[in-house]
Order: C-alpha cells, then sequence, then structure tokens
C-alpha cells in the first residue's frame, strides 16, 4: 500500500512564491517512488495555480490536490465558506478535517466536524479527520458511523505541532490503537513536526501510513527530501 503524505501549507506563502515552490518541486518529484501518494493542500485561492501547474500534466500520477477545510454546508447562501460544490473541476480528492489549528482559532466543534465528512464524502472527497488522543472518541462518535470508515485518521498531538519535535515512534504506534477503536480500521497517518530529519523508524513504520506535514513541506528541497526516505 502506498504512504500518503499531505503537504499541508497553511496560511503561508504569496503566488510567485508558490511559482518558485512549484518549479522545484516538478523537477524534484520525478525521483520520489511511486509508493508515496502526495496530496498539496495549499490555500484555496491558490488551488486553480496547482491545479494547472500539475495535475494536468501527470508530472507524477500520484500527486493529487487537497484542501486544508470545507464548509459544513451545502451550496446556498453561506457567504465566505466554500463547499464542494465550489470545487467541482479541480479534481481535490482530500479535505483536511478539524485540524486543531481550526479547532481553537475557529472554535470547530465535533458537529462541524461530522457534518463536513458528510459533505466531503458526499462530493467523494476523502476526510482526513484530525484529532489528538483526548478528542479521538468524541470525534468519531460524532460522525456517522457508516462513514467513519471511509475517513483516514491523522493523530497530530498538539504538543508536537510546530515544535520541531516530532512525537516518540512508540506513542504513535500505541494511539493507533485508540483511532482504529474509535474509528475502525481506517488508513492512519501522523503529523506534528515530520520533516527530512524525523527518525527513519518513524518515516519507514509498516503500521504509520502517512504523514501530515506542516513546516518541512514550505521548502521544496526539504520536502522532496522528506519523500524520498518514505518507505
Ligand atoms: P508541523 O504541522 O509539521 O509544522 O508540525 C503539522 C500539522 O499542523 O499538521
Amino acid at each position: 500500500m502506498s504512504k500518503l503524505i499531505i503537504a499541508n501549507f497553511k496560511s503561508n506563502k504569496n503566488r510567485e512564491e508558490y511559482e518558485q515552490w512549484v518549479d522545484i518541486f516538478e523537477r524534484g518529484v520525478q525521483k520520489v517512488g511511486e509508493h508515496v501518494a502526495i496530496v498539496l493542500a495549499p490555500p484555496l485561492v491558490n488551488l486553480m495555480f496547482f491545479s494547472n501547474r500539475l495535475m494536468g500534466k501527470k508530472t507524477h500520477p500520484h500527486t493529487s490536490l487537497g484542501v486544508q477545510d470545507i464548509s459544513p454546508f451545502p451550496a446556498g447562501s453561506y457567504t465566505g465558506a466554500v463547499g464542494t460544490r465550489n470545487l467541482d473541476g479541480f479534481d481535490v480528492r482530500y479535505a483536511i478535517i478539524g485540524h486543531s489549528e481550526r479547532r481553537k482559532y475557529f472554535k470547530e466543534t465535533n458537529i462541524d466536524i461530522a457534518n463536513k465528512v458528510q459533505e466531503a464524502l458526499a462530493a467523494k472527497i476523502t476526510p482526513i479527520v484530525c484529532v489528538t488522543k483526548d478528542e479521538c472518541a468524541a470525534t468519531a462518535n460524532a460522525i456517522e458511523s457508516s462513514d467513519r470508515k471511509k475517513c483516514v485518521v491523522a493523530f497530530e498531538p498538539i504538543e508536537h505541532i510546530g515544535t520541531g519535535t516530532a512525537d516518540t515512534l512508540e506513542d504513535i504506534v500505541k494511539t493507533k490503537e485508540w483511532v482504529t477503536t474509535a474509528f475502525g480500521n481506517v488508513p492512519y497517518i501522523y503529523g506534528g513536526s515530520v520533516s527530512a530529519s524525523t527518525d527513519t523508524a518513524i518515516l519507514t513504520h509498516a503500521s504509520i501510513d502517512g504523514f501530515l506535514v506542516g513546516h518541512a513541506c514550505l521548502d521544496p528541497h526539504e520536502f522532496l527530501s522528506l519523500l524520498r526516505q518514505i518507505r
């Protein structure tokens, strides 16, 4: 099974910087093995640029697009929201849902997250649901049981996000049990200071299905170096 690596650019960079990023990525991604499935999740306003530059060209058959969030509502009068209908035509395959920064700064609740999961699935977009250990069971319970098993779940310990130090392999592997208990046997990924210098034992561990990457995707050279280490 291929490993899923999601680049979450958050609210970083402007258009010119993304042009430089894509130039470097396009050249380097050729050397990344096809056992790695790459998902690029730029800010929404840059989605069209990514789509035009990367998707038509089949630069890397295992690169797809994701969004960092999605509206919990269907199409309609929801000023400022971007829902699945608005994403039609961009070939968005994944949506990050319930990231701790959304929960903290935008006061997202588990009900919002459940609604977003439903919206994403109805549009054939795979939800990547982010949880801490504490939130895992409550988040799963809020989501329809038939939808739970269609999610990818990202274990994202807040104390390791953006700190430069990833969690231990032992804790990451142990937490998979919590996720499996709550969600069922779903793809399990880890996020929190994953970079090219993360312990290879973590980057190559068979029971971790991928990684959600923040800071380390911002420099395309570092991101490519990380991708090359994934097994
Ligand atoms: P980080 O972010 O890689 O910068 O720690 C990860 C995340 O927020 O998912």
